[in-house]
């Protein structure tokens, strides 16, 4: 198995997940951080080949790939440094603050030859993961409605800038339900989004907040996804799904025992909290990048989900749908 050296961007709470993952891929891992944390996570996994850096310049030299892990608003320039040195970018979720920044990265991602992979981790929790199998086994038969909610503590004070341009939760934590939609069902040509909660930027931790959206997909499909920032850590992050189609309907708690069922059935322990997904998601990425088969998202889902999340800030702060194009229509 060929020796992989990664540079790990930021070193706070999602940056821990992604470094114990690399390190079970087999990576090397450097870290760059900004407030001495890199440094912290170096003493912790002593011996494990994790060294900390005082730059980027340094820490995307000579590296196989860059994993992106600091806060989402500087993501475009650390994505575009790495590209065009030819590093690939593994990068947290949203690929970037904003759908012009998400081309920019993408665009020159593709110019350069260089791969995005985007690090939607929700696609490798065993439920979803089995969901999509599912689904993509026909057990649903047609006309497809789905039901996807998220309930967690409000993570980060710069992550709740809730206003029109970032969107707050909707652009936030709504795109892990958001990707899982577009994955299962395809392209969105509508979206429709209310908002409850505060309106201020930077929101202080603990700030509560509701957000909705209903998606119509190009295939017919109908999707909603609920996204709710709890007051307190306690209890811990919660999510289900209720899906159904002419054929049957499958649903998911993660607070559930038997963890998945078909149409009243229990169908397997695939719980939300099987193998850690950071742990499947980096592990597939890494066989990417070692030259295995293409992971199960790139560069062009990580844009899509920024769109449809932008599309439904807009769409809570007027009141209105908002239209997407069609992919190959004129635009
Ligand atoms: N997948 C998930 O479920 C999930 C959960 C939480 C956060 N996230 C995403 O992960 C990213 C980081 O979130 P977090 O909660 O770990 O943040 P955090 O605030 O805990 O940590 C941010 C880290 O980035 C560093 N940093 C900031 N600017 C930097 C720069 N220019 N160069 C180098 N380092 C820099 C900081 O020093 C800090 O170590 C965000 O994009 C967020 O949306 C994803």
């Amino acid at each position: 198995m060929r020796q992989l050296e990664t540079a790990l961007i930021g070193a706070g709470l999602i940056a821990r997940m992604h470094l114990e993952a690399w390190l079970a891929a087999g990576a090397c891992v450097r870290i760059h951080s900004l407030d001495g944390r890199a440094e912290e996570l170096v003493q912790e996994f002593d011996g494990f080949g994790v060294k900390a850096v005082g730059s980027l310049d340094e820490a995307l030299d000579g590296v196989d790939a860059v994993d992106i892990c600091s806060p989402t608003d500087t993501h475009r320039d650390i994505a575009l440094t790495a590209i065009a040195r030819g590093v690939a970018v593994v990068c947290e979720k949203p690929l970037a603050a904003d759908v012009a920044e998400a081309e920019e990265i993408v665009g020159a991602a593709e110019k350069a030859g260089v791969p995005v992979y985007p690090a939607h981790d929700i696609r490798f929790a065993p439920a979803f993961a089995r969901l999509h199998e599912l689904v993509a086994e026909g057990h649903l038969g047609a006309g497809t409605v789905a039901r996807f909610t998220v309930a967690g503590y409000h993570p980060r004070p710069w992550t709740g800038h809730a206003t029109a341009e970032s969107g707050g939760i909707l652009t936030d934590q709504m795109l892990h339900g958001v990707d899982i939609a577009y994955w299962l069902f395809g392209d969105v040509v509508r979206v429709h989004a209310h908002y409850q909660g505060e309106i201020t930027a930077p929101a202080p931790q603990g700030t509560a907040a509701v957000g909705t959206v209903v998606l119509t997909h190009a295939g017919g499909a109908l999707s909603q996804v609920v996204s709710r920032w709890t007051p307190t850590p306690q209890p811990p992050i919660r999510v289900t799904f209720h899906v159904s189609g002419t054929g049957g309907t499958i649903v998911h708690d993660s607070e559930w025992p038997q963890e998945i069922q078909v149409s009243g059935g229990p169908a397997g322990t695939f719980g939300y909290y099987g193998e850690s997904p950071f742990t499947s998601e980096i592990r597939e990425f890494a066989q990417a990048l070692r030259g295995g088969p293409q992971p199960r998202l790139v560069a062009h889902d990580a844009l899509a989900a920024v769109r449809i999340t932008q599309a439904a800030a807009r769409s809570a702060w007027t009141g209105r749908a908002v239209e997407l194009p069609v992919k190959g229509a004129a635009a």
